[in-house]
This record gives C-alpha cells, structure tokens and sequence, in this order.
C-alpha cells in the first residue's frame, strides 16, 4: 500500500530537524506546568489500572516518555521519523524507542494501560482523525487511558522553515469540542478537558492549547442467566 503524502511530507520534516528539535523544544515542557499537571492525572489513573504499558505515540526525542518513566510508569515511545527515534534513543539508552506510525501500530489489541499522544496529532489531516483515534482504541486495553495534547482552533498553516532549517510540513489548528466528538465516535469518551491561552513566552499567534483525557470503557460482564432480548 502507498504511504499517504502528508506522512511522508512529516517524516522527512522531522528527519531533517531531528537534532535541533531536540535541544530547543524540551526546555519548553519544562514550563508547561498545565500540560504536566494532566500528565501528572494521567500517570496516576494509569498505574492504578495496572493495564500494560503507556505507549508515547510520536514522542519526538523522548523527553515525554522520560518523564512519564520518573513518575512510576513503564513507558516507551514511537515515532514516524528514524532520525528522531535515533535521537530518542542517543538521550534515553535505558528507555524503548521505536520507528512506526499511530495511523497502523504493530501492536496487539488491548495491550497498552495507556496511549499519549503529545503535539503529534497536529500534523494528521482533520478528516483522517478518526483513522488515528480508532488504531488508539484498538490497542488500548478496556479501561485504558488516552491523553492528547495538541493545538485549539480551526486553522492549517504551512511552514516552510522551523528549527533553523527549510522544509515543508502542515500544522493543523482544531476545536476541542470537534476532537472530543471524534473521540466519543472512536469509543473513548472524554474524562476531562484543560485549555489554556497562550504563556507570555509563547508567540500569541500559537494561540490556545488543549488537553484532553479520555477513556476506553470497560464493556460490563454479562450476568449468568441475562437474556439478549
Ligand atoms: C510536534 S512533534 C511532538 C514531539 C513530542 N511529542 C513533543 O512533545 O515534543 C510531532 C512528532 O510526531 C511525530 N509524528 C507525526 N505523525 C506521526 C504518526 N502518524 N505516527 C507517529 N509519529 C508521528 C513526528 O515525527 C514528530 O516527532
């Protein structure tokens, strides 16, 4: 089957930035203290469930999954783009890092505690959503955990140079309310959601961000002598 282009267009994008995202963009989830306290939630919820494992689906260089691991949870990380993975790897050799894409994951139903998903659904077309929340369901044991976070509003823009290089990559803006409707469809109804405005550090253009938790439910046993009516 041939890859879609918007994922091939992402791959080389973050082959190409790899090394300097690396050293410009965690010092940032430092001062996140909002997306941290959901993280913080998150971690809580998926030990206590006690599941499987948190999978960190386009982890980047792996600073999220690191941090995921400091709070107790057994985490690896997965990434579309080899050159990140490599870079994941060269900054946590004690932690997993995998190449693969959250839109088709070689990983059996039902086998993660929790899925978290942190900016990397921003550049998946809206309309294909579904497409991505439905490979979370899948993998997601029954009372598992998803936490996303990704970028509130209705926008695409196109960038042609970040992180001091050139290159060619959408970044797309959706509602919360329109990503929470996806989830219910998806089967993940939403537990909680934070949306904050923009830090003083950050360009008002980003505009406001959004954390949303959601959970695969768990189907209730039917009873010895229930009847299907
Ligand atoms: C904005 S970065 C976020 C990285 C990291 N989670 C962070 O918070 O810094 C988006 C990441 O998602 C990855 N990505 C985008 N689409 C993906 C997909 N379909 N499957 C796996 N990773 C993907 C990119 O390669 C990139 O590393």
């Amino acid at each position: 089957m041939t890859e879609p282009t918007y994922l091939h267009a992402t791959r080389v994008a973050y082959d190409t930035v790899a090394v300097d995202y690396a050293e410009l963009v965690p010092p940032l989830f430092e001062g996140d203290l909002y997306g941290r306290a959901m993280i913080g939630v998150f971690a809580q919820l998926t030990r206590a469930l006690d599941a499987g494992p948190v999978a960190d689906l386009g982890c980047g260089p792996g600073h999220v999954t690191a941090h995921l691991q400091s709070l107790g949870v057994t985490a690896f990380g997965i990434d579309l783009s080899p050159k990140t993975v490599a870079v994941a790897r060269r900054r946590y050799p004690d932690l997993r890092f995998e190449e693969g894409s959250m839109t088709g994951l070689d990983l059996a139903d039902g086998s993660l505690g929790g899925v978290i998903a942190w900016y990397s659904i921003v550049h998946t077309p809206p309309e294909l959503l579904p497409v991505v929340f439905a490979e979370f369901h899948r993998v997601l044991a029954p009372g598992g955990h998803l936490l996303l976070a990704f970028k509130a509003g209705d926008r695409l823009r196109h960038l042609e140079h970040a992180y001091g290089h050139d290159l060619s990559l959408d970044v797309y803006w959706v509602s919360p309310d329109h990503i929470a409707d996806l989830l219910t469809r998806a089967g993940l109804p939403v537990d909680a959601h934070l949306i904050r405005e923009p830090s003083q550090q950050e360009k008002p253009r980003q505009g406001r961000q959004a954390y949303l938790l959601a959970r695969k439910p768990v189907q209730p046993k039917a009873r010895t002598g229930d009847t299907i009516a």
